[in-house]
Parts: structure tokens; C-alpha cells; sequence
């Protein structure tokens, strides 16, 4: 994968490079919509990551349908795909790990603690074997962008952090490969938390900037859903993911709920002018 794309960049030619862990939807497509406009070379991978997954989270059951996720790539011709095996990933005897410390603790990093450790770690093997000039990822899952950022800046990797803006369902729901664990009523449900994230942006327009009356008022929002319970929401600054009990400028409000067994999560970055 290196020496294609060392051979690509000799010929001058950008390559862009989109990491996933496959069960392909349009939020995924998105990434590689933007990556095929914004580059010469494509190159996709699809790894489900074992060590981002907690003993307690749902490897086993995570969606895997390479066939499918194949046929949905077929459109953007995609140059190169690549699916290692976990025993190419992580060998016998692998025993380095990336930290990003500090921001890796927070929002998620407190329920998952070393989901962003592993996320960190297969993000900067995958760059290093694939070796792009622009690497695309979501804000649907914004911690990660803002690490994996700070990880380039930190490791001084020679790779450029595009990000792309969440893809929803038709009633805001954010494109997750998860959804798909959802019973129908879950799913119904699943909508309150885009619901909850726009009345903030709503309220914040029409002049609240009282942070604790705000997440007061989602967390309400979101309990009118008695499926729906949620694991954290905050509001923080965009950059150091910091908690901010003011409004000023641009605050990101980020949660996670579970429906039943699943987790989700969503974010939104308002600006209060
Ligand atoms: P995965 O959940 O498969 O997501 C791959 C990429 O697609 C991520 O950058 C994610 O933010 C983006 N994405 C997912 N849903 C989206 C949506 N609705 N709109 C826009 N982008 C969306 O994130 C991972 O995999 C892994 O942690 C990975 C980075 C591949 C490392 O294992």
C-alpha cells in the first residue's frame, strides 16, 4: 500500500485517503464523495478495529458486510481498498500504543476509556501504511477528529485532517453504521436527539446564552423519550473540548444516549453571535 502510493505521489498525484470500519452508509460515502473531488488517488479501508472496543462493547456484533460495502463503492471509483486482517494489524507481540492525553479523557473517554487509545493507534498505522497527503473524517464523531488532529500536529505526520459535515436520516437522526441495531420504536425514538441538539441551536439564536438553562432544557427534551437515556451531554469549546458555562462565539454541544443496549452519539456546533 506504501509503495502505491509513493509511486502515485512520484507522479505528482494527491492521494486521499478515507479510514472505516465498513457497514458503509451515505455518511461514510460522503467522506469518500469529498475525498474523490478533493484528490487524484482514492484509497478506503475498512478494519473493524478490535482494540477500540471495549471487552464490554459490541465487536462480536459489530455490522460486517464487505460484499454490500464493496457494491456501494463501486460508484466512486474508488482506486484502493483496503481490508487488512486483524493478525496484520496487530500481530503477536504488538505492544505500541498512541495516547493522545487529555482530550481523549473527556465526553466519550470517560464511558469508553480506551476506545480513543485504540483509535489513535490504528489511525497512525493506517496513515503510515497508507501513507496519504489528505486523510477525511466525520464530525458526526467530532472527539475523534479533534484527537486524531492533535495527534498529527503532535507526531509532525505528514498528512493533512479534512473533515466532512454529519450526513442525517430524513428526520435527523445521524447516519450511524449503529442505527442498524435499533428496533423500529427505538429508532422512532433515536430522532429526539437531533431533536434536542437543533432547539438548542433554536434558543442560542434567539438570544439564550444561559448554558445551564440550556442543557437543562435538552436533558428534559430528551427525557420525554423513555427509551432514550442518556450516558453524557455537555457543552464545550470546539478546540479543547473543554466544558464552557458561558456562551460565547462557537460551543459545541456533544452526547451520547443509549437505546436499549446501543449507544449513540451526536453533536452540534453552534455559534452565538
Ligand atoms: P466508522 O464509524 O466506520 O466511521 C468512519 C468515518 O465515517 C469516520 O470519520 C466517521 O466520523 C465518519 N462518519 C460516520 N458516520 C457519519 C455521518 N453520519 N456523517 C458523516 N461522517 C460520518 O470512525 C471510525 O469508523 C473508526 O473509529 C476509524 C476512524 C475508522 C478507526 O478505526
Amino acid at each position: 500500500m506504501h509503495l502505491f502510493a509513493l509511486k502515485s505521489k512520484s507522479h505528482g498525484k494527491k492521494v486521499g485517503f478515507v479510514p472505516t470500519m465498513g457497514a458503509l452508509h451515505e455518511g461514510h460515502l460522503a467522506l469518500v464523495a469529498e475525498a474523490r473531488k478533493r484528490s487524484d488517488v482514492v484509497v478506503v479501508s475498512i478494519f473493524v478495529n478490535p482494540i477500540q472496543f471495549a471487552p464490554s462493547d459490541d465487536l462480536d456484533r459489530y455490522p460486517r458486510n464487505l460484499k454490500k460495502d464493496k457494491k456501494l463503492l463501486k460508484g466512486f471509483d474508488v482506486d484502493a481498498l483496503f481490508t487488512p486482517a486483524v493478525g496484520e494489524m496487530f500481530p503477536e507481540g504488538f505492544k505500541t500504543y498512541v495516547e493522545v492525553e487529555g482530550l481523549a479523557n473527556k465526553m466519550c473517554g470517560r464511558t469508553r476509556p480506551h476506545h480513543f487509545r485504540g483509535v489513535t493507534t490504528v489511525v497512525a498505522k493506517l496513515l503510515s501504511i497508507v501513507y496519504p497527503d489528505l486523510a477525511f473524517f466525520g464530525e458526526k464523531d467530532y472527539q475523534q477528529q479533534i484527537i486524531i488532529k492533535q495527534m498529527v500536529r503532535d507526531l509532525n505526520l505528514p498528512v493533512k485532517i479534512a473533515t466532512v459535515p454529519t450526513v442525517r436520516e430524513f428526520d435527523g437522526l445521524a447516519m450511524s453504521s449503529r442505527n442498524a441495531y435499533l428496533s423500529e420504536k427505538e429508532r422512532q425514538s433515536a430522532a429526539i436527539l437531533y431533536k434536542a441538539l437543533s432547539t438548542a441551536k433554536q434558543e442560542i439564536d434567539r438570544g439564550e446564552r444561559d448554558v445551564r438553562k440550556l442543557l437543562f432544557r435538552l436533558r428534559s427534551i430528551i427525557g420525554s423519550e423513555p427509551s432514550v437515556r442518556l450516558d453524557y451531554l455537555v457543552a464545550a469549546d470546539p478546540e479543547t473540548l473543554a466544558e464552557v458555562s458561558g456562551l460565547s462565539g462557537k460551543v459545541l454541544f456533544a452526547l451520547a444516549a443509549y437505546l436499549g443496549k446501543t449507544r449513540l452519539i451526536d453533536n452540534m456546533v453552534i455559534e452565538a453571535r
